[in-house]
């Protein structure tokens, strides 16, 4: 595996990889690297001959008041990581690299980032899509890979690549979970034993909302019960919604629909989401 931190060396060995043949793949992360990062590298290599992963802790998409300094880094284990798996390339731009000074250019997806997130972390999505279409650019993939763990930032992606005529295939991949159903994720490493405890509250209540709702049971009903749930566990509850696949407008079960979260416990922000699987 190459390690690249500078994008003219990136160019190169794109061209190389190119003249080798076959198909590429890009896995956009902010490293901390967990098993779901490590599904979207696997289900890279089923679909491209050569997997590029990118690391790249994002100052734009982090607010002023979040967590930017804190967030885990964990370079020699994730290059580790990505090597044993077999990655092509990693790509590790330094800040300088993709934000020089005089840089000027938000990429801004409308209506799909405004509700949920896009509401609860204002500017978050402009920061996602203008580094995502940064790296699409860098490394011109066929096919990039996206968790569908965090569910609007995959239909924001989805929307610019189609908007910007990118030509890339998107491809969501599920959500890998702990043994208990708690979501991986970076941030977990945040949570106090106390408070890793009562995460696993929130993967329930959305499981129970989504059966519920799933058997034709009232849908605010089922919804003010998980946020019950969630505040008794000890969750401040973000938001608890069912929304259209897909789009997140505003659901219609006749069409396929998703349950969606974002609770703090301790100071920590976490997200999940569930497919109602309509009988
Ligand atoms: P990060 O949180 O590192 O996640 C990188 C990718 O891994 C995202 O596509 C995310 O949805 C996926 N992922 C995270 N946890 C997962 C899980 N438990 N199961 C499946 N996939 C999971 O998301 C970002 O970084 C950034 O916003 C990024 C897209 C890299 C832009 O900066």
């Amino acid at each position: 595996m190459q390690t690249i931190r500078q994008s003219t060396l990136l160019r190169e060995q794109l061209t190389a990889l190119r003249e080798a043949g076959g198909r590429i793949a890009l896995v956009p992360t902010m490293g901390a690297l967990h098993a779901g990062h490590l599904a979207l590298v696997e289900a890279a290599k089923r679909l491209a001959d050569h997997v590029v992963v990118s690391i790249f802790v994002n100052p734009r998409q982090f607010g002023p008041n979040e967590d930017l300094d804190q967030y885990p880094r964990r370079e020699l284990a994730d290059q580790r990581l990505l090597s044993e798996a077999n990655v092509a390339v990693l790509w590790m731009p330094p800040v300088e690299e993709m934000y020089p000074q005089d840089f000027a250019t938000t990429v801004s997806v409308a209506g799909i980032t405004e509700s949920h997130d896009g509401a609860a972390r204002p500017g978050h999505f402009d920061g996602v899509a203008t580094v995502v279409a940064k790296l699409f650019n860098q490394v011109r993939p066929d096919v990039a890979l996206f968790g569908e763990k965090d569910y609007q930032q995959l239909a924001v992606i989805r929307r610019m690549t189609a908007d910007l005529d990118f030509g890339i295939e998107i491809v969501g991949v599920p959500t890998q979970r702990e043994d208990d159903g708690l979501a991986l994720s970076s941030r977990n490493v945040y949570l106090a034993d106390e408070d890793r405890a009562k995460a696993v509250a929130l993967p329930r209540a959305l499981g129970v909302a989504a059966r519920d709702i799933a058997r034709g049971g009232d849908v605010a009903a089922a919804l003010a019960q998980a946020r019950e749930t969630l505040a008794k566990a000890g969750f401040e509850v973000d938001y608890v919604d069912v929304v259209r696949e897909g789009t997140l407008e505003p659901h219609d079960l006749e069409q396929p629909s998703r349950l969606i979260a974002a609770a703090r416990i301790g100071g920590t922000r976490l997200i999940d989401n569930l497919l109602i699987e309509l009988k």
